[in-house]
């Protein structure tokens, strides 16, 4: 059965779910996963977001978003170049969600929705709650814990760590790096 075509009959729920995704953690996939259930076809992108200085390239996030997401049939994994709303267009989505972690998430995600809606009011704004034991994770905070010796397994999954590990070159317990040295 085609992802967009859950409910032959009525229009197909299309999803976008955009981010950075430079460490993609547990919380992040908790939305993926509760966006797959609500929406017949959730696509998941890689936006270009080079002023936050990402430390995996492109091509890395999108192996690690499409390892971790295999097993989702109606999610599908890309990414886009300009503005969320031209792609959310060219996908023909009716919905972008967010996760909102804390009350410091919402300004700025406000700012974004309201911006988005003016440059294209078609398209709905949904934010979405993770999972409560993934509310203060983010993928700097992530970094910065294996930076200091730190377990993250816990937060982020394990393709998520070993490439990482292996760029950050920090030995696991077993003395490796992430690169199998
Ligand atoms: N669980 C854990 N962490 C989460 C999370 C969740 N559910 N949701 C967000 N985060 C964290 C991320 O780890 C990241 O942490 P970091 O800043 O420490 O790296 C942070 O929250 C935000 O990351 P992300 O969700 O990837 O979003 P973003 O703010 O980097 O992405 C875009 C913003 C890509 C949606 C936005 O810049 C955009 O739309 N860009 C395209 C250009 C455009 O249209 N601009 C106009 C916008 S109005």
């Amino acid at each position: 059965m085609s992802p967009h075509r859950k409910h032959p009959g009525r229009k197909a729920h299309i999803a976008l779910y955009p981010g950075t995704f430079d460490g993609l953690t547990y919380g992040h996939l908790d939305i993926i996963q509760r966006g797959s259930n609500l929406f017949d076809c959730l696509h998941v992108a890689v936006a270009h977001n080079e002023e936050k200085k990402p430390i995996f390239t492109v091509d890395e996030r999108l192996e690690i978003l499409r390892t971790e997401t295999a097993h989702l049939p109606n999610v599908v994994v890309s990414t886009f170049l300009g503005l969320t709303m031209d792609y959310a267009e060219k996908l023909g989505a009716n919905y972008v969600i967010r996760g909102i972690r804390a009350v410091s998430d919402f300004e700025y995600e406000l700012q974004m929705a309201l911006m988005n809606r003016a440059l294209n009011p078609r398209v709905e704004t949904l934010f979405m709650v993770p999972a409560a034991q993934q509310l203060f994770v983010s993928s700097s905070l992530i970094k910065e814990v294996l930076l200091l010796g730190g377990d993250v397994n816990q937060f982020v999954p394990p393709s998520t760590e070993r490439m990482l590990r292996q760029k950050l070159n920090i030995p696991d317990k077993h003395g490796r790096n992430g690169s199998g040295i």
